[in-house]
């Protein structure tokens, strides 16, 4: 054994043996932990998992409305630079400490920056508990579309049918919102139960490229419509004087929803990457894959709506909401404007749907490691209690909007109405802004340039890489983006 090399060890080699050759039983364990822990297989397996951790409804959901909200051209570049200048430095940093210390986002923050930053990577996975609760509910919409699409091509699509009127039924039924949301669980459960290697990665493996598919399919076939110019003339036309400083503050706090940061996510994700495997050039690609992937959405859905008459009155009176330009416009305007459009229609849900559960595996493998590495659960028993523990308030979510008494009145926040709203108010203001400010004070300022470095310039990283730029922005720029989001909350503003 000794002079062996092990799997993977966290403190290099050398230090393994010397620690074996003194025998002290809690270095035995750690180097047992670090052998049996799950790894990646290959750099494509982690880049493919944390991309589909990424790309999810913030993508084909959240950033088509933000960006429409905010008049477009502008905010796009004001959001490409805040995905540049704070979602990459933090991706490096929550992968960097996840790799180094081979513990999930609690233990990782705890070995970086000292014991009591531990208490941010319990906020993390409190955050990711709560975010599941009821990502999970909106994600089941994407199957109750699935299915009412394949039902319209296969027979019909019904003339006259009011689109709103759709999903205020869906919505408005308790059995339905509840089958719905226990589906998605139970697929997202099935997946995590599995593991890293075997589970999560094989499932990444197939979904993503069979996800990238769909949408250059669905890209090819706007680009052919007729408002395909005007929508990208008003997607990548910048017009500063339409620009809010709130518009800046909303990409800052998008671009940690849409790289599943602050959360603890690529930490975890980060723990199962291997020596051989680069935090830098894994970080590039994640984070230039989901912007991708976020433009190529908002185009496809503003080159529908441009090319109807009326849609984008519509649209701009409110009329059809974040909510509305997914699941109430597109599904009527698939079947009657989109060439293709009664096969695009339901392969557009089995896109949501896929996007939507490779979001959904990594939130609940957040708690999941938490409990693995934390509290010693072995991953079966893990994955089950957290699962289950999180559908509990899954059900309080799929419940809000059926009219059911206490779960659609209660209202903790004000004009905010059952626990989906509650929710979702409280992690997009106050969770993620407050998780990642703690990542990138604690990786920063309370690690070590030495330890830092050591894992960012360790002989795999690409030539653009510069360390001391990336210190800059991490102890600088982002914890002042996020501070100023924070401020803005505390001033009454709502990002949610
Ligand atoms: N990035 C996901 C999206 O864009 O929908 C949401 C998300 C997933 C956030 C996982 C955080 C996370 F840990």
């Amino acid at each position: 054994m000794l002079g062996e090399e092990p799997l993977w060890c966290p403190f290099g080699v050398e230090q393994y043996n010397i620690r074996l050759t003194q025998g002290t039983p809690p270095n035995r364990l750690e180097a047992h932990m670090s052998q049996t822990r799950d790894h990646w297989s290959s750099n494509t397996g982690l880049v493919l998992a944390a991309t589909g951790s990424a790309i999810g409804l913030g993508n084909l959901w959240k950033f088509p409305y933000i960006t429409w909200v905010n008049d477009g051209g502008a905010f796009v570049l004001v959001y490409l630079i805040c995905i540049a200048a704070v979602g990459l430095p933090i991706m490096m940093a929550e992968l960097l400490i996840g790799r180094r210390s081979q513990k999930s986002a609690v233990g990782a923050l705890k070995d970086a920056a000292g014991p009591a930053w531990g208490l941010i990577g319990g906020w993390g996975v409190t955050a990711g508990f709560i975010l599941l609760s009821y990502y999970t509910v909106i994600a089941g919409w994407s199957l109750f579309y699935f299915a009412k699409t394949v039902s319209w091509t296969f027979g019909s699509f019904p003339e006259g049918m009011v689109a709103g009127d759709l999903f205020n039924d869906q919505v408005s039924s308790a059995p339905l919102q509840l089958g719905l949301s226990l589906a998605f669980s139970a697929a997202t459960i099935g997946v995590v139960y599995f593991g890293v290697s075997k589970g999560i990665e094989r499932v990444a493996r197939v979904f993503l490229p069979i996800l990238f598919g769909i949408l250059i399919l669905m890209l090819i076939s706007a680009l052919g419509m007729s408002g395909s110019g005007e929508a990208l003339t008003f997607i990548f036309r910048p017009n500063f004087t339409e620009l809010e400083p709130s518009s800046v503050l909303e990409a800052v706090g998008h671009s940690f929803f849409t790289l599943s940061l602050g959360m603890g996510a690529m930490i975890t994700y980060g723990s199962y990457i291997s020596r051989k495997q680069s935090v830098v050039k894994a970080s590039g690609a994640i984070v230039a894959l989901d912007t991708i992937i976020a433009l190529f959405a908002t185009i496809i859905m503003f080159s529908v709506i441009f090319s109807v008459t009326g849609m984008q009155q519509q649209v701009d009176a409110g009329e059809v909401g974040a909510v509305g330009m997914l699941f109430v416009a597109l599904p009527e305007l698939f079947y009657t404007q989109v060439p293709f459009g009664v096969v695009l229609g339901p392969l557009f849900y089995v896109l949501v749907a896929l996007a939507a559960l490779t979001s959904t595996i990594s939130l609940l493998e957040v708690v999941t490691s938490y409990l693995i590495d934390e509290r010693g659960l072995g991953r079966h028993k893990a994955t089950i209690v957290s699962g289950v523990a999180i559908f509990v308030f899954t059900i309080f979510a799929a419940l809000s909007f059926t009219g059911t008494p206490f779960f659609s009145t209660l209202e903790v926040f004000q004009g905010k109405a059952g626990w989906f709203s509650t929710a979702d108010h409280f992690v997009s203001n106050w969770m993620l802004p407050i998780g990642g400010l703690g990542i990138t004070i604690a990786v920063g300022w309370f690690m070590t340039r030495k330890a830092s470095e050591s894992e960012l310039v360790d002989g795999t990283e690409p030539k653009w890489f510069n360390y001391g730029v990336w210190r800059f922005f991490v102890r600088f720029i982002a914890p002042a983006a996020v501070l100023a989001i924070i401020l803005f909350v505390i001033l009454g503003r709502d990002f949610s």
